[in-house]
């Protein structure tokens, strides 16, 4: 890794947006690497949209600071930027070709005509609209339009491409492949990227680090890992995935081995604790679905090992989940080898195992 890569390609300083009295933006910093596919995530109305829009120039704001590649570019109008947006309403130019869209930015580079089509059917291959640089824009399909909208923002290598939700109306398996097709350019140009979803495994899937924001301000940054295995808070937890909660108080802490136990609804739970614990601390265990384990004949291990009834379990091929009853709390778990596990019936008693390496959150 060369030296200037640890150098922030983009820096957000403490940006506050309002709309009249909304304040939408409540203080955003954030350093993004050269080279970083960052993707934000959050619910709608957080102010994903409205943070792109101000990084790429299309929103002014009331405070703070947009640095790109060690210059201040707040002042700048958006073409005098080194960014590229792709817009979430993709805003074409309906009155121009496919063709004409896509080239548009490379023709006010002043492009030699030659370069400028050879990029052209470079990048209609890359979004699979080969064939149809000629066609008009109204006479194309809603997730036609969204990827001529992508061919444009990646048109030119810009220092930051913004990209706003751009697979969004692609069925499921043009989306997976687009996503890695994205990915791929991404990495082989090195391009330093942001990217909005609402799809939790999109984010997952592509990203070097994931931005949860609720309300206008950042909850977390991380690597997919750490936003899945060590969310900061409860937010965060249940906003990426499913995921069992069960309150307790920490009633033991051990050091040799370091173990504590917290007493649950469900019974007394040992866990590596992460951080220090106190005997009385007031906690939420943060339990994923897939990490439980099921079985109709008593586990030999160790680890935490709770008596359950099934519910309702549903098959869906590479998995099977449950609800299973553990004294009055509902819990849900997702067999991910059903075939190996065999399927469990409804009422029947199960066996639970929890491992003890538990996510373990502190209640205010
Ligand atoms: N031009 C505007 N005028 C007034 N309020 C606006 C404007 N644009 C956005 N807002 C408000 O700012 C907040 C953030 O909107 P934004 O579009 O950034 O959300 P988002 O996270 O992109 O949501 P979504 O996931 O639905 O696209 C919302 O409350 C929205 O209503
Ligand atoms: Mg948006």
């Amino acid at each position: 890794m060369s030296s200037n890569q640890s150098i922030p390609m983009l820096m957000l300083n403490d940006i506050h947006k309002f709309y009249d009295r909304l304040e939408v933006l409540k203080g955003i910093s954030l350093d993004v690497t050269k080279g970083e596919l960052v993707t934000f995530v959050g619910p709608s109305g957080c102010g994903k949209t409205t943070l792109l829009r101000v990084i790429g120039g299309f929103t002014p704001f009331d405070s703070g600071e947009v640095i790109l590649d060690g210059q201040r570019i707040d002042h700048l109008p958006p073409n005098l930027r080194d960014t590229r947006i792709c817009f979430q309403n993709y805003a074409l130019f309906p009155h121009m070709t496919v063709a004409e869209n896509i080239s548009y930015g490379l023709k006010i580079k002043k492009w030699k005509k030659n370069k400028i089509q050879e990029r052209v059917e470079e990048l209609l291959r890359l979004v699979k609209l080969e064939g149809l640089g000629g066609r008009m824009i109204d006479k194309l399909s809603g997730g036609q339009q969204q990827r001529v909208a992508v061919a444009r923002a990646l048109s030119l290598e810009p220092k930051v491409l913004l990209l706003d939700e751009p697979l969004s109306n692609l069925d499921a398996n043009l989306r997976l492949t687009m996503r890695g097709e994205i990915r791929k350019l991404q990495e082989r140009l090195k391009i330093t990227t942001i990217f909005v979803t609402h799809d939790q495994f999109e984010a997952m899937s592509i990203s070097d680090r994931i931005v949860v924001m609720k309300e206008g301000v950042i909850q977390q940054i991380g690597s997919p890992i750490e936003i899945y295995e060590r969310p900061e808070n409860e937010f965060i937890a249940s906003f990426v995935g499913y995921v069992n909660f069960l309150d307790g108080v920490v009633e033991r802490v051990d050091l040799r081995p370091d173990m504590a136990t917290v007493s649950t609804p469900v019974g007394e739970i040992n866990f590596v604790p992460e951080r220090n614990f106190n005997v009385g601390d007031k906690v939420k265990l943060v339990i994923r679905p897939e990490t439980i384990n099921m079985s109709r004949s008593e586990p030999a291990n160790g680890d935490n090992i709770l008596q359950g009834e099934v519910e309702i379990g549903m098959y869906v091929g590479s998995l099977a989940k449950y609800t299973v009853q553990v004294k009055g709390e509902r819990m849900i778990i997702d067999q991910t080898n059903p075939r190996e596990t065999g399927i469990f019936k409804e009422n029947e008693k199960i066996y639970l195992t929890i491992p003890k390496n538990i996510h373990v959150l502190r209640k205010n």
